[in-house]
């Protein structure tokens, strides 16, 4: 049984989604970077596109494949990508571009604006997976109730609050549909990592005396933040506040612009520490990898975690599956808490 997926944003993260998917149907005994080759009966060949949406005139009326290739995404190449039938569709553009976007980022097309909720209707997708750059509050609240209205799940991998308000979620919920967000917890990013190594200062008893995360990138979505940070640093910030204690030093994450890394990422992270006696203590360290893939596999376990969900009659579960794949969910758990109740609530629905 095939997962149909709607795309919104067929951006850097979107061609990496796609061409993982096209990579593991190609190579189904390969389990290499998955953090889960199975969730029930899913395996990510089971992920299907069949719909996508854009503003770009350089991706606007192109076939997905294509879309995905054109200027100006420049992540790594995963796979060819089989030749999908679908054509990207001219989404809503309400408040995703900013000025300094048109100079290089986003041509903006002058196609008309299609019908969301009925190209979604149409071309049978279950899930919205969207890609929107980071302060597309309006647009993204405009194609969640596109997707409701087409009776489809919305995965929000972008740091908008959405999957966060108890109101929006009710919706879902009522309709028998999955809402899960906010913003994607990269598989092994700056998030993540600096999560764990917090924790385990925490566990051995550490008082944080500073935790300073800077992230160096070149892709569309850092030119974006760096002119639109707000929500993303508040996003990092408060994945990584919530494994701290009151009386530990606040966390930073600062996104920096650096033109040359495309979608090469580093990470620069370091913490500073008083351990017994007060001596202090630090760890330093360098991240460095593509951004766009890092997202790619946990948003493939989140759209099958939604089918089980849906499937299951079970939608409402989706609020405890978030914090493991997450930086803003609705709750948050340590990683280790969040991994286990991933577990449970997926083997009580195989
Ligand atoms: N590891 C990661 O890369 C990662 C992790 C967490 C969250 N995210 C978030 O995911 C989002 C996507 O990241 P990306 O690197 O793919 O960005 P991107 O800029 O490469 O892609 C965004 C795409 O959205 C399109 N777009 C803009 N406005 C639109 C609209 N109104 N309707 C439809 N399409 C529109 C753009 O033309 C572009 O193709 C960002 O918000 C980013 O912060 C990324």
């Amino acid at each position: 049984m095939p997962i149909n997926v709607a795309i919104i944003g067929t951006g850097n993260c979107a061609k990496s989604l796609v061409e993982g998917v096209a990579f593991y149907s190609k190579n189904k005994e390969d389990k290499t970077g998955l953090m889960n080759p199975h969730i029930g009966k899913y395996h990510p060949s089971d992920i299907y596109f069949v719909a996508g949406f854009d503003i770009d005139e350089r991706k606007v009326g192109k076939k997905l494949h294509e879309a995905l290739n054109a200027e100006p995404n420049k992540t790594v190449k995963i796979a060819d990508v089989p030749e999908y039938d679908v054509i990207v569709q001219r989404g809503p553009t309400c408040d995703s571009v900013i000025p300094e976007l048109r100079e290089y980022f986003i041509h903006e097309s002058d196609e008309p604006v299609a019908d969301v909720a009925q190209v979604l209707k149409d071309s049978g997708a279950e899930i919205v997976i969207n890609y929107l750059p980071t302060g597309s509050d309006k647009a993204t609240y405009a194609y969640a109730e596109a997707a409701l209205i087409a009776g489809c799940s919305f995965i929000n991998c972008m740091p908008t609050p959405i999957a966060k308000h108890p109101e929006w979620q009710k919706k879902f919920d009522d309709a028998g549909l999955v809402l899960m967000g906010d913003d994607i917890k990269s598989q092994c990013g700056a998030t993540i990592v600096n999560r764990v190594l917090l924790n385990l200062l925490k566990m051995r008893g550490i008082r944080i005396t500073k935790s300073e995360q800077i992230n160096y990138g070149g892709n569309c979505d850092h030119f974006n933040l760096h002119y639109r940070p707000e929500a993303k640093e508040a996003s990092k910030e408060s994945a990584l506040n919530s494994v701290l204690n009151p009386d530990d030093a606040k966390p930073s994450a600062r996104m920096v612009y650096t033109k040359n890394n495309y979608d090469h990422k580093q990470a620069k992270i370091k913490m500073e520490g008083e351990m017994f006696g007060h001596i202090p203590v630090s760890i330093d360290l360098t991240l460095e990898d593509e951004d766009s893939p890092n997202s790619g596999g946990v948003v493939n376990d989140a759209i099958r975690a939604a089918k089980l969900l849906v499937e299951n009659r079970r939608p409402y579960l989706a609020k405890e599956l978030c914090a493991f794949l997450f930086k803003a969910p609705p709750a948050q758990f340590p990683d280790t808490e969040a991994l286990q109740k991933f577990r449970e609530i997926i083997k009580s629905l195989e």
